[in-house]
């Protein structure tokens, strides 16, 4: 079966952004495939954190990921720092990577230059990736755009230290699904519904009541033109909407415009389609949270079966390596 991994920071909470364009992805892969998902702890301390904060925030993620479809009874979900390997082997791949390739990173230049204090973690955060990745032979990562770099470098890694010390690691393949689920900040349409933003109006929370929800998209920026029509570049705020309306359903964005003249309508329905998406998901978080012990109980149950693949691959890379036996 075809092995699929993708992990995602516990900083802040799920957007739309993220269920529509990774997360239901996500939940819909692990039926056909072999998924394993992370979340990435060790990442998030690549930039300071208030103390005591970040627990908190892996729980909380935790039960947004299994409220948002991902069932541990069928994907194995865990937390990054629970699998002491992810570090042992970040060092091995640190040690296979260049400064000058970490580097080139455009994700390190980005997250650098809004940075005070920049660690040498968050420099080296790709090798940690990387080690996520390889440590359980993965074939297919499904990541955004933004992540084809990581993947890439993982790839180099991997071939570097097959080189050197024999076949160890698999090659993995970055999955970038179609551009057709990206959804757009509400109040600025050209730019990804983003946490980084900090565009509070502009960003549905996977959390927000009707009402929230409702504010939002009513007063989402649109364009004077008031014909409703399905054209990202001429009309990025209506194609937006129409988009979210389209991945609520099962329609297409082009076809779902000829039901419309006017933006109202178009609003209040799409409004009407996100409160219908988002209710399970909200009751089944409300559930998860009533319970942090059962999540507690389902999370050691992931990093038990993550660490028995890790774990043989960091024996194998050690073996390669030649490192001492103990
Ligand atoms: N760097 C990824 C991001 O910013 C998160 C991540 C960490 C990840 N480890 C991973 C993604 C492994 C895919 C696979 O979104």
């Amino acid at each position: 079966m075809t092995r699929v991994l993708s992990g995602i920071q516990p900083s802040g909470d799920l957007h739309l952004g993220n269920y529509l364009g990774a997360i239901r992805n996500w939940a819909k892969l692990q039926h056909t495939t072999d998924a394993f998902h992370p979340v990435v702890d060790l990442h998030a301390v690549t930039v300071p954190q208030k103390p005591g904060e970040i627990g908190e925030a892996t729980l909380r993620m935790s039960q947004m990921l299994m409220a948002a479809g991902l069932d541990p009874q069928v994907c194995t979900i865990f937390v990054q720092s629970h699998v002491h390997e992810h570090s042992e082997c970040a060092w091995l791949l640190e040690c296979t990577v260049s400064f000058g390739e970490l580097s080139r990173m455009t994700q390190f230049k980005d997250k650098s230059g809004r940075q005070e204090f920049v660690s040498a973690g968050l420099f080296t955060y790709p090798a940690l990736q990387a080690a996520d990745i390889l440590l359980y032979d993965a074939d297919e990562v499904p990541v955004g755009d933004d992540q084809r770099q990581h993947i890439e470098l993982t790839r180099d890694i991997a071939e570097r230290f097959n080189s050197r010390y024999g076949q160890t690691f698999k090659l993995p393949e970055a999955v970038v699904p179609a551009a057709g689920a990206r959804v757009m900040d509400l109040q600025h349409p050209t730019n990804k519904m983003s946490k980084s933003l900090d565009s509070p109006r502009g960003t549905i929370d996977l959390l927000d009541d009707p009402a929230a929800v409702t504010r939002k998209i009513k007063s989402a920026v649109t364009d004077s033109d008031g014909e409703v029509r399905y054209d990202v570049a001429a009309k990025p705020g209506v194609s937006n909407l129409l988009s979210i309306l389209a991945a609520a359903g099962d329609r297409a964005p082009a076809e779902l415009a000829d039901d419309y003249s006017m933006y109202g309508p178009l609003k209040a329905d799409t409004a009407e389609a996100v409160i219908e998406l988002l209710r399970p998901v909200q009751a089944r978080f409300r559930e998860l949270q009533a319970d942090p012990a059962e999540t507690s109980r389902l999370l050691a149950v992931g990093a038990s079966k993550a660490q028995a693949v890790a774990s043989a691959t960091l024996q194998r890379a050690r073996a390669n390596l030649g490192l001492l036996t103990a």
